[in-house]
């Protein structure tokens, strides 16, 4: 940034001028209509924490007054004329006739104005050491506007962001558009709604990142053992004016958080040591952390691979784009919930619990106790989950579960409701570890398979020919053929058969045999002919015309059908 470049420069200039007007007992941190500051001069706060000036960002040849860390490194703070720049070095700050602060250009033409006075005679604008520019009325004292008031894209301590219904007034930050150019980006942070107090960074007008509910210590949804609401940070909410504010008070001034121009709030500290302001936390530390990234139904988690699944009970919406790792378009149901069957006699549906979660977007709460809240869910078929905080209460969910990630430590459990046919599945421990071990040889084969020319092999002629017979158990080894584990086992050859197909382009790819396996993608295609044969021309067109058939009549569900 230029003005670091500057400052050798301007530093004995200032201090020339700090003589001069502290013989004539004024601080050198206050602008009046008779002590104007022009391009290449400063004001600094009177503890020097701050300076405000004239400077150029980044690569960009415009000009514009901004508010900056009197430090070695010099991140801007404030932006004045974001959206009108200089381009040249003809521009004033100053008073105006009216009592506004103005930038001026070299034709005296208004860029930017504090545009809240129209009469007031004698006036000053004075750069406090907390960052604050505040425009006084000095007749009386009063302060009339401050720079706190119009944030740019950053929060030094004691500044507020708020929201008030009644005079449907917003104070937010806006990102840079890029690092050259200080004029409003796309990203904005501030206060979602102030029914149930929540914060949230936007990309244009669609959510982008949002750290959940205030659970009165810290937002739940944020990510991480650390974060900046950890900082001083407090929640006011004056119903009379139907207002809420978020205010910021950091334990010392050498910190801030900023909202960079691609989206990502991050809070900076000063190492004195190296010279420069480090990051202490940002919002965005994995893409699980961005909204709704596996989509509605589906849930992140960064530590896996692929970081999103469908949650248990669903199913990829679309199977193509969600194993091209295009997640958007989410996950849908399984199986109707027992309760959308309107069968009363049946099973009721039940709750499966998802430790440490973020919880999903478009909470309802209420204040009743945990078992009641559970109960209430269960009762209304439009529930589809619930989770309690002793702070917040009971949280429930009607329409869908959207941002759900699974985190590491802290955060709440998560209850989602499913048939009980869905749950009953793998109730049984040892059911998890079966399918592992089934996992693993329908790999091999397909392994085997996948790698070798053999086209006479007696394993995938004789598992055709049991599968062709409906007689495929016959293959495995008694001592897992436990029928409670059947279908999974049945599901295991299915897709090993299907990856030794004669097709190489009838074959599933590799994560789409995971999410086989791992029952995401319930209905499995029919094994067409394997790659083997006497003839391999003879068959040729009997296979095709063969596998055609089957592929269009019908597909084979092997899926758990539950009730056991
Ligand atoms: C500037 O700071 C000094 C001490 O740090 C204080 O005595 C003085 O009143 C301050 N001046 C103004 C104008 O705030
Ligand atoms: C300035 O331009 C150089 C070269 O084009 C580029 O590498 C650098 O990132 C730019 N800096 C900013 C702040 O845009
Ligand atoms: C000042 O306020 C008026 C009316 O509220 C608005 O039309 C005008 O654009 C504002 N001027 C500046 C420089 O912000
Ligand atoms: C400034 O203060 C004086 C004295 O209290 C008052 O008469 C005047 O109306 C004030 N001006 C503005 C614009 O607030
Ligand atoms: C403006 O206010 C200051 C502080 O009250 C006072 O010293 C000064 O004389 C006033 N100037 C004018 C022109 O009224
Ligand atoms: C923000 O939104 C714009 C326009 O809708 C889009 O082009 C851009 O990719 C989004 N940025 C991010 C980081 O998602
Ligand atoms: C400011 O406070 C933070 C948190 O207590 C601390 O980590 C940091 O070193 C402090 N910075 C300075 C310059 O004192
Ligand atoms: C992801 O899928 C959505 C929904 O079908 C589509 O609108 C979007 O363009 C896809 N994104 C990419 C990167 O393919
Ligand atoms: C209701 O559910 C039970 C158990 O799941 C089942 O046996 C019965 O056939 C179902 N009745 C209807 C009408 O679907
Ligand atoms: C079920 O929940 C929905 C959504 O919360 C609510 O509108 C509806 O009144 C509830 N129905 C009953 C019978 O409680």
């Amino acid at each position: 940034m230029e003005p670091r470049r500057r400052i050798i420069f301007v530093a004995p200039v200032l201090f020339l001028l700090s003589c001069f007007y502290s013989n004539l007992g004024n601080a050198i941190d206050t602008i009046t209509s008779s002590r104007p500051i022009r391009d290449h001069e400063t004001i600094i706060s009177n503890g020097s924490a701050f300076k405000l000036g004239f400077f150029r960002p980044g690569n960009s040849s415009n000009r514009y007054v901004g508010i900056w860390y009197n430090k070695e490194s010099e991140p801007v703070v404030w932006v004045a004329n974001r959206n009108k720049p200089l381009n040249d070095a003809s521009g004033v700050v100053t008073i105006s006739d009216h009592g506004n602060l103005v930038v001026l250009n070299g034709q005296n033409e208004v860029l930017w104005s504090t545009n809240v006075s129209n009469s007031m005679t004698n006036a000053s604008a004075q750069l406090l050491d907390s960052g604050n520019l505040v425009l006084r009325n000095n007749t009386n004292g009063i302060s009339i506007w401050e720079s706190f008031q119009e944030p740019t894209d950053t929060i030094l301590s004691g500044m507020k962001v708020s929201s008030n219904k009644k005079t449907d007034q917003k104070v937010s930050l806006t990102s840079w558009k890029n690092p050259s150019d200080p004029s409003p980006g796309s990203f904005s942070h501030g206060i979602k709604s102030s029914d149930i107090p929540e914060a949230c960074i936007w990309n244009e007008s669609r959510v982008y990142w949002r750290p959940g509910l205030w659970n009165s210590q810290t937002f739940i949804g944020a990510n991480g053992r650390y974060s900046f609401y950890n900082d001083g940070f407090q929640i006011t909410v004056d119903d009379q004016e139907d207002a809420v504010f978020f205010t910021y008070t950091f334990p010392n001034l050498s910190m801030f958080f900023v909202l960079s121009s691609q989206g990502i709030l991050e809070e900076r500290d000063w190492d004195e040591g190296k010279k420069n302001w480090k990051v202490r936390y940002q919002t965005l530390q994995t893409e699980c952390d961005v909204y709704g990234w596996c989509g509605a139904f589906g849930s992140c988690n960064p530590q896996k691979n692929p970081i999103c699944r469908c949650l248990r009970g669903f199913q990829p919406k679309n199977i193509e784009e969600w194993n091209r790792g295009n997640w958007t378009s989410g996950c849908v149901r399984k199986r109707l919930l027992q309760c959308e069957r309107r069968n009363l006699t049946g099973e009721k549906d039940r709750f499966l619990k998802l430790a440490k979660m973020k919880l999903p977007d478009f909470v309802e709460r209420s204040s009743v106790p945990v078992e009641i809240c559970r109960e209430q869910c269960l009762n209304n078929c439009s529930c589809i989950a619930y989770a309690y905080d002793a702070s917040i209460g009971c949280m429930t969910w009607t329409e869908s579960l959207t941002d759900i990630q699974k985190f590491s430590s802290g955060a709440v459990d998560l209850y989602i409701r499913l048939a009980h046919s869905e749950l009953a599945k793998k109730d049984n421990k040892v059911l998890i570890i079966i399918p592992i071990v089934v996992g693993i040889i329908t790999f091999a084969i397909c392994a085997f398979f996948l790698h070798s020319n053999r086209c006479d092999n007696v394993f995938t002629v004789q598992a055709w020919k049991l599968w062709n017979e409906n007689n495929i158990l016959a293959l495995i080894d008694p001592v897992i053929s436990n029928p409670c584990f059947q279908p999974e086992i049945l599901r295991c050859i299915q897709v090993g058969l299907l990856c030794v197909q004669e097709f190489v382009k009838d074959r599933p790819t590799m994560p789409t045999v995971v999410s086989m396996l791992n029952s995401e993608i319930v209905d499995l295609p029919t094994p067409k002919q394997p790659a083997f044969t006497e003839s391999q021309n003879a068959l040729d067109a009997k296979s095709f015309v063969q596998s055609k058939q089957k592929c269009s009549v019908n597909y084979v569900t092997l899926s758990v059908i539950g009730g056991r």
